[in-house]
């Protein structure tokens, strides 16, 4: 049995049990007719980064719930040397929610310690929780279930492969990822995910090798991501010399089992992390995993609220 969702903060996915994500997927492919209404209500979107399918489907799953969406930049929280607690402090006597995308994580942690209402991470450098449900709920349509597949991310060992680890550890999947010397997932994170995985007794393995070709054998799910995340822009021209050899491409998908699909949060960077062929092929569902950022978004603030 799920537990109660009411007011609760979304920041990793390690809040959550196996049961929890099951309801919330189920959740999310509820019909239009099943959705609630909390007419009335209003929800603070504050991004501190760039974002389009966050931004985008944060604001759109709003308004299917009837929830006011107020989206905020840097300029308007956060800013003038506002400390946190005041900003929090003000923000929790206006709206029902708050949705923030920021840089450390404990920004956020930081929020949800203050807050009254509901707090959801839309990424930090550490975790990507919301990409998380979406993809679960992706590789769910695909696969028809998450117990038992094997999944292979390629490439930097960032916020989303630390979502992957963790999501992997709820759902009962196998986690490999390969990246370079130097850019492994942080060691919190993998504990985390043996902890949840082992706590839950899901089966789950998790494995952080060098080679893309052994990670993403027999694979059911490929993944990659951006070889520079927000914030590293100025990484961007070491981080490709860094990489290089670790691009998805056919060769790499190859290896994969023959029904294996290709995700990526995107924004994607063609002829980098992953070639055009790979991520136009009839493998890739990176549309469908953008579409289902809504659905899941929807779901969990239609739980919480
Ligand atoms: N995948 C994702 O979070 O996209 P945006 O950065 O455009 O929101
Ligand atoms: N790792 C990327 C994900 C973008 C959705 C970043 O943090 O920029």
């Amino acid at each position: 049995m799920h537990t109660n969702f009411k007011g609760r903060d979304l920041l990793t996915l390690a809040e959550l049990t196996p049961e929890d994500l099951t309801h919330v997927l189920d959740v999310a492919e509820a019909p239009a007719a099943r959705w609630p209404s909390f007419a009335g209500s209003s929800a603070a979107l504050i991004f501190m980064k760039p974002s389009l399918r966050t931004r985008v489907s944060f604001e759109v799953g709003c308004v299917q719930l009837g929830v006011h969406p107020i989206v905020m930049g840097p300029y308007d929280a956060f800013s003038r040397h506002e400390t946190v607690h005041d900003t929090i402090k003000v923000l929790e006597r206006y709206v029902d929610l708050i949705v923030l995308r920021t840089f450390a994580h404990s920004h956020v942690e930081e929020v949800a310690e203050h807050a009254s209402v509901p707090v959801i991470n839309a990424l930090t450098d550490d975790f990507h929780p919301c990409q998380g449900l979406a993809d679960l709920l992706t590789i769910r349509q695909h696969k028809g279930a998450l117990q038992g597949l094997r999944l292979a991310y390629v490439g930097d060992g960032n916020n989303m492969a630390h979502t992957y680890l963790l999501a992997g550890a709820l759902a009962g999947m196998d986690v490999v990822v390969a990246t370079p010397e130097g850019y492994e997932p942080a060691r919190h994170a993998v504990a985390q995910a043996s902890d949840l995985a082992a706590r839950y007794v899901t089966g789950s393995r998790f494995e952080v090798m060098r080679d893309p070709a052994a990670a993403v054998a027999g694979a059911d799910v490929v993944v990659t991501d951006t070889w520079a995340s927000m914030g590293q822009e100025e990484e961007h021209d070491r981080r490709l010399r860094d990489f290089a050899g670790y691009q998805v491409d056919a060769a790499v998908m190859g290896k994969a089992d023959p029904a294996a699909i290709f995700m990526h949060c995107l924004p994607a960077h063609r002829g980098e992390e992953v070639s055009d062929e790979v991520i136009d092929s009839a493998r890739s569902v990176v549309f469908d995993e953008a579409e289902n950022r809504l659905h899941a978004q929807r779901a969990w603030m239609s739980l919480v609220l």
